[in-house]
């Protein structure tokens, strides 16, 4: 939200005594389709969110990093010249400073602010946020060209190879990527980007089920291994490339569980391009089918889902003007998306969180998201100048 860029530049002069040389915002990230296809090469359709990682940040004349968080007592404060790993939220800016360097880039020491209105752990993609604030607080520093698709890839990097989370690049393309008002359809493998407007009259809103994902990361390793080791066996470079058939005529040397994972991968892929197809004809009914359809596979085939994520996807979908509702990011807990009709959206909004809450007990939340572009240069508050 724009409060956050004052209050990143007012601690920021509030700390180091000037105004900053720039202010940087890196959006969250919402996916509407497509899940668990990121890193099979396949396709995803998220859409970059209001809720952003803001980030006040000036040179240093040394090659020293230090950024302050107001969510974390301890900075991120590190050369460099001499990277070592370490532990806690610095790592992610590390880890892109790592990335950039080992691209051969020269980068220069700055200190900054950084606050953040993505929720953490809620599958809203709070760590590429801010993997790419620090990325284009970095780049702005060095002079480096600000290429959105290669610096969502270096972030990835940085996850994968710093922070040790393989995910895939849709959460960091999202975050680079995104435009104002569209979805984005993304091509994990050619990493194009194709924004897609949301049908006419509809809203997206955010249901978070108020609990939070545990031993996430294991078990998405693990889906990942399964994904790669069933493309293997299909001799296709990834599911991208398997099909219906060529899974079924398989079978024979797939165990039940290798079976239905591809399925959701194979299936979810088509879900995605025929999603962005009916987003291109404005049918948000035919949208909203595919989306129901998506949460039945990664619940019954992927198994990612959650009784709490299940529960309030079914409150969402009982409301009238809701066209679908599904799981959002990795799983196991965080929040359901849903696309409604805007006229609706605050009758279901309040309906499925009571129903939700009556149901589960949970403390869930709701609310409405707006499409915004992707990282970007922000101006400093004039106040400041
Ligand atoms: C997490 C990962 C993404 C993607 C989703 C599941 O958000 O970071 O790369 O795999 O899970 O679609």
């Amino acid at each position: 939200m724009a409060d956050l860029r004052v209050s990143v530049t007012e601690a920021f002069r509030h700390r180091f005594g000037a105004p900053p040389a720039h202010v940087v915002r890196a959006p969250g990230r919402v996916n509407l389709i497509g899940e668990h296809t990121d890193y099979n090469d396949g396709f995803v359709m998220p859409l970059a969110i209001e809720q952003a990682v803001w980030l006040a940040v000036g040179p240093r004349d040394d090659d020293r990093v230090v950024l302050h968080s107001t969510r974390a007592p301890e900075p991120a404060d590190f050369r460099l010249g001499a990277m070592e790993r370490g532990d806690g939220w610095g790592e992610y800016a590390k880890g892109v400073a790592w990335a950039l360097q080992a691209q051969g880039h020269e980068l220069r020491g700055l200190e900054g602010v950084l606050a953040s209105d993505v929720p953490e752990g809620a599958g809203l993609s709070s760590s590429a946020a801010l993997e790419l604030a620090v990325a284009r607080a970095l780049s702005e520093g060095a002079g480096l060209d600000w290429d959105p698709a290669v610096m969502a890839r270096t972030a990835q990097r940085a996850e994968n190879e710093w922070v040790g989370v393989r995910c895939g690049v849709m959460d960091q393309m999202a975050s680079a990527c995104g435009v104002a008002g569209h979805a984005v359809l993304l091509d994990c493998r050619s990493l194009a980007v194709t924004p897609t407007p949301l049908p006419a009259w509809t809203t997206v809103l955010v249901l978070d089920t108020g609990t939070r994902r545990g031993l996430v990361d294991s078990a998405y390793n693990a889906r990942r291994e399964t994904c790669e080791r069933v493309a293997r066996v299909l001799s296709v470079p990834a599911l991208r490339d398997a099909t219906l058939d060529g899974l079924q005529a398989a079978e024979d040397v797939l165990t039940p569980t290798q079976v239905r994972r591809a399925r959701h991968v194979v299936t979810e892929n088509a879900r995605v391009l025929a999603a962005a197809e009916a987003m291109r004809q404005g049918d948000a009914a035919r949208v909203g089918a595919l989306m129901a359809a998506s949460h039945a596979s990664l619940r019954d085939d992927y198994e990612v889902s959650s009784p709490a994520l299940n529960a309030f996807v079914e409150a969402a979908q009982a409301q009238p003007g809701c066209y679908g509702a599904r799981m959002t990011g990795a799983g196991f807990g965080g929040c359901v998306v849903a696309l409604v009709a805007s006229d609706r959206a605050e009758a279901v909004a309040e309906a499925a969180t009571l129903a939700y809450r009556q149901r589960t007990g949970h403390a869930p939340t709701a609310y409405r998201v707006r499409a915004v572009g992707g990282a970007s240069l922000e101006p400093v508050p004039a106040l400041f100048l």
